[in-house]
């Protein structure tokens, strides 16, 4: 089975005066595994219906490969779908849900026969056949949806939280399974889901998710390190915010003011509008816990900011500190430490000098701790 491109373009769904998707296009690569990644609400599901073919978008054309599949039926378009509840059918076997699909397409009973035990061995079930869905745990179950969904060789696969109802491990062990099966298997992809550890594990890109739109797309690593906005920065991991005031031009960067009147050197741009600054603009400066590094008091050289440790946690390969600036209010910053027996660690209420690493600022417009 090879994988298809799918082609989203201007799609829309209006119902009634709800915008649940606003106006996407994305092109998926054949083989890819695009994650859709967004919190409660934000149109993903209703987004991967379109693609499925369950809803129909009030505008925008979907291709799958070279057709316009925009008002195929769902069972025509050859793709094969998981849900976040398993939906097998309870009063079939394990052997039957997954015979199912390919009963529907009238192909012979040998054949069907070697398809299935082929699958169900392809996601480690060959022995549970003969089982009801009710005998199987939760991630057996999801194993057998994901067979059903596999085992018509779709070039595209389509999954909506599917891991969802499983506990954490299983869901670790689970994501590793199907990245691994998918990248056999050359499927495309497209998987919903709202935990952004899942989408960086698994995906080759993510679509993030905001308000029915994609707010960015890019690789992993992209998103993680270069978003175009406050909102994407703060979705993608941990991200400290501050109010700053825009000062001018230094001369390895930017130069902006905190609320305690020390001044940041920064060597990025503001999302590549520099153009908008002028001095006096209140901004959002916003940093990563760790790219902020810390010093015993005295120690962090004329650039660093002094501090006071809140919360000290020691984790073995590092330690998470909660630090407020002196004399600013507001919530302290999160560092993300590195700890070694060559390395101090810092306690609660002991005196640091604070040094953001410049060239990982980023200025976003707007204003406030967010
Ligand atoms: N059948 C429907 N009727 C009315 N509103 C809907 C319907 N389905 C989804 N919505 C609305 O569309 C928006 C996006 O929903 P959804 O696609 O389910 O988001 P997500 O999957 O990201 O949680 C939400 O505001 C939701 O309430
Ligand atoms: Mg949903």
């Amino acid at each position: 089975m090879k994988g298809e491109r799918v082609g989203v373009r201007n799609i829309a769904k209006h119902y009634g005066p709800i915008t649940a998707v606003d106006n996407v296009s994305v092109d998926v690569n054949a083989g890819e595994f695009l994650s859709l990644l967004g919190s409660s609400g934000s149109g993903k599901t209703t987004l991967l219906m379109m693609i499925a073919g369950f809803e129909l978008p009030t505008a925008g054309v979907i291709k799958i490969g070279a057709c316009d599949v925009t008002h195929v039926a769902p069972n025509k378009r050859n793709v094969g779908m998981v849900f976040q509840k398993y939906a097998l059918f309870p009063h079939m076997s394990v052997r039957d849900n997954v015979a199912f699909p390919l009963r529907m397409r009238k192909i012979d009973r040998a054949q069907i026969e070697r398809r299935v035990e082929e699958t169900l061995a392809m996601v480690q079930l060959g022995d549970y056949g003969s089982r009801a869905p009710a005998q199987l745990s939760g991630g057996q179950q999801q194993r057998v949806a994901l067979a059903r969904a596999l085992v018509f060789e779709p070039p595209v696969l389509l999954m909506d939280e599917p891991l969802g109802a499983l506990d954490k491990k299983l869901r670790e062990q689970l994501q590793i399974e199907i990245k691994a099966l998918q990248q056999r298997l050359g499927v495309t992809v497209i998987y919903v889901t709202h935990d952004q550890e899942e989408a960086l594990t698994m995906s080759d890109r993510i679509a993030v998710m905001s308000r029915g739109q994609i707010a960015q797309i890019g690789s992993p690593a992209s998103l993680y390190s270069e978003p175009t906005s406050a909102f994407v920065a703060e979705f993608m991991g941990k991200m400290n915010f501050l109010p700053v005031e825009y000062l001018g031009h230094a001369e390895s960067g930017l130069k902006v003011r905190l609320t305690d009147k020390s001044t940041l050197n920064v060597t990025r741009s503001l999302n590549g509008r520099a153009a908008e600054l002028s001095p006096g603009l209140e901004l959002r400066a916003a940093i990563r816990p760790e790219n902020i590094s810390v010093a015993a008091r005295g120690s962090g050289g004329p650039d660093s900011i002094a501090g006071t440790v809140e919360t000290s946690i020691y984790l073995g390969t590092h330690q998470i500190l909660l630090v407020n600036i002196d004399g600013r209010v507001g919530p302290p910053l999160h560092i993300q430490a590195p700890a070694s027996n060559r390395l101090p660690v810092f306690a609660q209420g002991d005196a640091v000098d604070i040094l953001f690493q410049a060239d990982a600022i980023y200025l976003f417009s707007g204003r406030g701790d967010q």
